[in-house]
């Protein structure tokens, strides 16, 4: 079968197609597309993300990253059917369109007006919809999974109703996707970014699992006993970590998002640097450790020691202010950079890890995984494979390629396969605030 899936639910729009064959308990995977296109550049300069602007850009780049994905997967045959009519003259378009949906009997008329009615609130994707789509011959997938939460709002309703469409015009059923879950499924297949038609292997787990799930919203410790059940045993009280990592870089003068230039900062924030403005997964793993380890900043670990499994990092963000505040009187903030930053990391990774391998301990997990933006954390990676590798020997780590960590549409198809529910689309609708 084959799941085209679409993630709208922050600044990236994400579009994969994906193909299973084989048994449900061994499945074979081949990734026909996987696009994501950030916005970051350009809510990098509001220093987050602007909800309005986020639905503005999905809008205009569904469309032409759908036909891309389709492309990819080489299933837009019947458009070069109409291109070829379009060279003899005709708009191809419309005599596509009207062939399955024959004028005389009003068909496509009422299909236009409906098509219109669900995506009536996004007229910019209306317009792009009604040039591009509505022409294009029904592709060979199975089934259309979509995010719908949770999210911002605008964003995720993009989406929601653009998927909608495409259900009402290819009448292929819809699955709607919980964000999160997707964040869990990224950890569960290898790929090669860029490449299409890769085969992916599937990294078969054993259940219970714990899921340690880390994003710029969402800090959870999920337990999975087994595909799609899926329980919250701790969550953040307040900051999610990315948000964390986005707030203390923006103390020290980083862009948006902060965690990556927290993470190279930590690691060689020195610009004459041989690592300076290197990826994380650039710089060798064991060279991200031993460096601003004696300088005598000290941060709290916040309720790395309460019986329970949550989380709580705006205190931990307040004492890097205050310390800011304090010693930039005597101080040069710039020149402290990689120390902050560098104790700052380790005090968000030892609270992570210590909860995560505690929970791992008590609930006897036989699998432990990590997912979300702060999942590109080699730091946080490095610990927490460390920790389990001397705590639970015999408990794997599975983490995500790097190229997974961030949103993308590929981890939306695999939780569609593994736990969705195909269903009727009045029944979807985005929910910003939905849990797992
Ligand atoms: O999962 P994600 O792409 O989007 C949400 O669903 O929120 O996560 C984005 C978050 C941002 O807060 C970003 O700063 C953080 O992930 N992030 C990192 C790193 N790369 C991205 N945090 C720490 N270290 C990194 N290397
Ligand atoms: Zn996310």
């Amino acid at each position: 079968m084959k799941i085209l899936a679409i993630e709208t639910s922050c600044d990236e729009t994400a579009v994969a197609i994906l193909e299973v064959s084989g048994p449900k308990r061994d499945p074979k995977f081949r990734v026909l597309s996987h696009i994501v296109s950030s916005q970051i550049k350009i809510h990098a300069r509001f220093g987050g993300v602007v909800p309005n602007l986020a639905r503005r850009e999905h809008e205009k780049n569904l469309v032409p990253i759908l036909m891309q994905a389709l492309r990819d997967a080489k299933l837009e045959s019947r458009a070069r059917v109409s291109s070829r009519h379009s060279r003899e003259g005709g708009n191809p378009e419309s005599r596509d369109f009207n062939t399955r949906f024959p004028i005389k009997s009003g068909m496509a008329k009422k299909m236009q007006e409906r098509l219109h009615s669900i995506l009536e609130r996004e007229p910019e994707l209306w317009k792009h919809f009604e040039r591009k789509l509505l022409g294009f011959g029904k592709p060979d997938i199975d089934a259309i999974a979509v995010t719908y939460g949770p999210g911002l709002a605008p964003a995720l309703w993009v989406g929601v109703n653009f998927a909608k469409a495409l259900n009402c015009l290819w009448d292929k059923p819809l699955i709607p996707v919980n964000h999160m879950a997707g964040h869990f499924y990224s950890a569960l297949i290898e790929t090669k970014k860029g490449v299409q038609a890769a085969k992916a292997t599937y990294k078969k787990i054993s259940f219970p699992a714990l899921a340690l799930l880390v994003s710029g919203a969402h800090t959870e410790l999920v337990l999975v006993k087994k595909h799609g059940d899926f329980r919250i045993i701790g969550s953040t009280l307040d900051d999610a970590a990315g948000e964390a990592f986005d707030k203390v870089a923006r103390m020290l003068g980083f862009g948006y998002p902060g965690g990556p230039e927290i993470a190279r900062t930590a690691a060689f924030g020195h610009p004459e640097s041989r690592h300076a403005g290197m990826k994380d997964r650039e710089i060798p793993l064991r060279q991200l450790t031993d460096r601003n380890d004696k300088f005598p900043i000290k941060f709290p670990r916040p309720i790395i020691n309460s019986r329970n499994y949550d989380f709580s990092f705006s205190g931990l963000k307040t004492a890097v202010l205050y310390f800011i505040r304090d010693t930039e009187k005597t101080h040069s903030i710039k020149k402290l950079r990689p120390a902050i930053a560098k104790e700052f990391q380790n005090a968000v990774t030892d609270v992570l890890v210590t909860k995560t391998v505690r929970a791992a301990k008590e609930f006897q997990v036989k699998t432990v995984t990590l997912g979300g933006g702060v999942a590109a954390n080699a730091a946080l990676r490095e610990r927490l494979a460390a920790e389990l590798a001397t705590q639970l020997p015999k408990v794997p780590l599975v983490t995500p390629d790097l190229s997974m960590t961030g949103d993308n549409a590929l981890m939306i198809a695999l939780a569609a396969y593994f736990c969705g529910k195909k269903t009727s689309p009045d029944q979807v609708w985005a929910d910003a605030n939905v849990t797992l």
